[in-house]
């Protein structure tokens, strides 16, 4: 499974790519308005950032089908490796499928919280569908559960729709996603941060640190 950054924040996103960690970064309205910035100005920095191997996704905010595709060419134009992602609703299908007909746009149908969304996204041409796990533990429904059923669903019926699962909140539930079969998981910086640490990790480097002051030096 592959780690995305889910962030705009630049710092964030060179420290994490400097890491070696990421394949990809992502976005969304919510995320964007936290940096204070235009939102072409805040995608194009990125892309400055993420060297080709990674895969950029922006938001599209239209509500309805034509201004989702006029927004998702315009945004594909950015860089070749810009994902559209569009909301799971009527109007978001019907663009998807447009842009899979008519363009070598690549889409990610966004907000999937059920198996059945996943399937209708994959069947309208979605490179990817983006299920939010910790937005549906919240409500006590098993985020987890619905990963393990879209990855099940798509291996049956050979679909090559890759499961983005976002909405991840702690290292369980990127390990969780892993298990369950996602393709990718993005994952806020604070997590990926506290999936580097580990207390025994920690105390051992101390102490090896500790130890190598006792070893005659020349
Ligand atoms: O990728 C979607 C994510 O940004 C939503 O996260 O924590 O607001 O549910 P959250």
């Amino acid at each position: 499974m592959k780690i995305f950054v889910d962030t705009a924040n630049i710092k964030e996103i060179k420290e994490v790519y400097e890491m070696g960690v990421i394949s990809g970064v992502t976005t969304n309205p919510s995320i964007i308005s936290k940096e204070g910035k235009v939102f072409e100005d805040a995608v194009k920095e990125i892309t400055e950032i993420v060297g080709s191997d990674c895969l950029i996704f922006a938001e599209v905010i239209s509500l309805e089908a034509d201004g989702m595709v006029e927004e998702a060419k315009k945004l594909a134009a950015i860089h070749p490796n810009m994902i559209i992602k569009i909301p799971l609703c009527k109007e978001g299908l019907k663009a998807v499928s447009i842009l899979k007909k008519t363009t070598n746009v690549k889409t990610a149908c966004t907000l999937v919280f059920s198996a059945a969304q996943a399937l209708l996204a994959s069947r309208a041409g979605a490179s990817y569908v983006a299920p939010f796990m910790g937005r549906l533990d919240d409500i006590g429904a098993e985020g987890a559960e619905l990963i393990s059923d879209i990855a099940e669903i798509f291996a049956i019926h050979d679909i090559q729709t890759e499961i983005v699962v976002a909405s991840t909140r702690s290292p369980l539930h990127v390990i969780q996603a892993a298990k369950a079969g996602a393709n990718i998981a993005t994952v806020p910086y604070k997590v990926i941060m506290q999936m580097v640490e580990h207390p025994l990790t920690t105390n051992g480097l101390a102490k090896f640190m500790k130890d190598w002051e006792k070893v005659p030096k020349k």
